[in-house]
């Protein structure tokens, strides 16, 4: 799958140390877990872009960061991803930080979920950890600034591959719904390197409703119309984001819906209402309440559901696998299921900034053994 095996580049990864991702459990992480997670989320986030945003630093976390090694380059959805590590939708909901994301080493980033309007998202907290599993729940519901806001922050050139996640805007009525999403396609449309249609959370009530193929068709098609009209040179590729929490033959529904609409892909997928088998006590697990769950709980299911979509759709589409990856050998089982690309997001809060680095680096070295 990736894009060229031939080992052209150089590879930097004798420069820096596995301690480096033991600095951050030992010493960051325990800090951060003295505040309420989202606190940690926005104070962590925040340091990043200070950091990135002074003059040159930017350009030199990329060449300290990035792994630039041709093994791991992928060429797909007509763009050339560095490489296939990317960071999962809802870190940056507003595409205030890509360019600072990016440059940890990630090969692309996925901003959003954004949606037609400004939202505060659901009352907090709304984000809670549970270490024994690894995991996080969340019910943030969507909080972000709105599609116009975004669109303005995506404009311009930029180093980092970016994907929009769109959503439905929760005081908008399910029957309205499409006109919420092309309103955000047309405003992002024409500054995304893909655009994904986001069905599949579960903290907007009625939003994975839509995950049914006889709402989504027509949502779909909608959007693949506003994308053409508002970018009719270059046309934006289209995936659609999944639960895990469909069952076997709706995830064969969406795939075959995808094939006859002729999307470029599906992200699968996104967290789980599921609390099955988790290691964390019942009272842990019952103080964070309702949301979505993800890290290694939703792992299983998410091969599951990338194995019965690529055994669905042959070699076609792109399949981006997301929900449980930690590690180089869980990235690549993924790659060998099928996947064109993978998404992170919890393990980078338990694992630290230097993860986007160390899988990529791993990746590389499993690619060239398996070449
Ligand atoms: C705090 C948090 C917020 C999220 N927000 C979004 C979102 O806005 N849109 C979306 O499509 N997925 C969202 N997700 C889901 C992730 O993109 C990803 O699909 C899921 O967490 C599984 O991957 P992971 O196990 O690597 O975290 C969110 C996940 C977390 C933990």
């Amino acid at each position: 799958m990736f894009g060229s095996t031939s080992v052209s580049a150089t590879t930097r990864s004798g420069r820096r140390s596995p301690a480096e991702g033991a600095v951050y459990r030992a010493l960051i992480r325990p800090l951060l877990y003295l505040l309420p997670a989202e606190t940690a989320h926005h104070l962590a986030f925040a340091c990043l872009r200070l950091v990135a945003a002074i003059p040159g630093v930017r350009r030199l976390m990329r060449r300290w960061f990035h792994e630039d090694d041709g093994a791991l380059r992928v060429r797909a959805l007509g763009l050339d991803f560095p490489n296939p590590i990317g960071l999962a939708a809802g870190f940056d909901k507003d595409a205030v930080g890509y360019e600072a994301l990016g440059a940890l080493g990630f090969g692309f980033v996925e901003v959003g979920t954004v949606t037609g309007q400004a939202q505060p998202g659901n009352p907090k907290p709304r984000l809670f950890r549970l270490p024994k599993d690894r995991a996080l729940v969340n019910r943030m519901g969507f909080n972000n600034r709105g599609s116009a806001a975004a669109s303005l922050r995506l404009r311009g050139p930029r180093d980092t591959i970016v994907g929009v996640n769109i959503g439905k805007t929760k005081i908008v009525p399910e029957e309205e719904a499409i006109g919420d999403y092309v309103a955000s396609a047309k405003r992002l449309g024409p500054h995304a390197d893909y655009l994904v249609v986001n069905v599949s959370s579960p903290n907007t009530p009625g939003l994975r409703n839509l995950q049914s193929t006889e709402k989504l068709r027509p949502l779909l098609v909608a959007v693949r119309e506003a994308l053409n009209e508002v970018s009719p040179a270059r046309p934006v590729p289209l995936l659609v984001k999944i639960a895990p929490d469909l069952a076997d033959e709706d995830v064969d529904a969406v795939a075959d819906l995808a094939l006859d609409l002729g999307l470029d892909g599906i992200v699968a997928t996104n967290t789980t209402i599921g609390r099955d088998g988790l290691a964390s006590n019942a009272d842990d697990v019952e103080r964070c309440g309702a949301g979505g769950l993800s890290g290694p709980p939703v792992r299983e299911r998410s091969i599951e559901v990338l194995q019965r979509l690529r055994a669905r759709l042959g070699d076609r589409l792109v399949l981006i696998s997301v929900g449980g990856i930690e590690s180089p050998e869980h990235a690549w089982e993924r790659i060998e299921a099928g996947a064109t690309l993978v998404q992170i997001y919890t393990a980078l809060i338990y694992e630290g900034p230097m993860l986007p680095t160390r899988l990529a680096r791993g990746v590389a070295k499993l690619a060239r053994e398996h070449a």
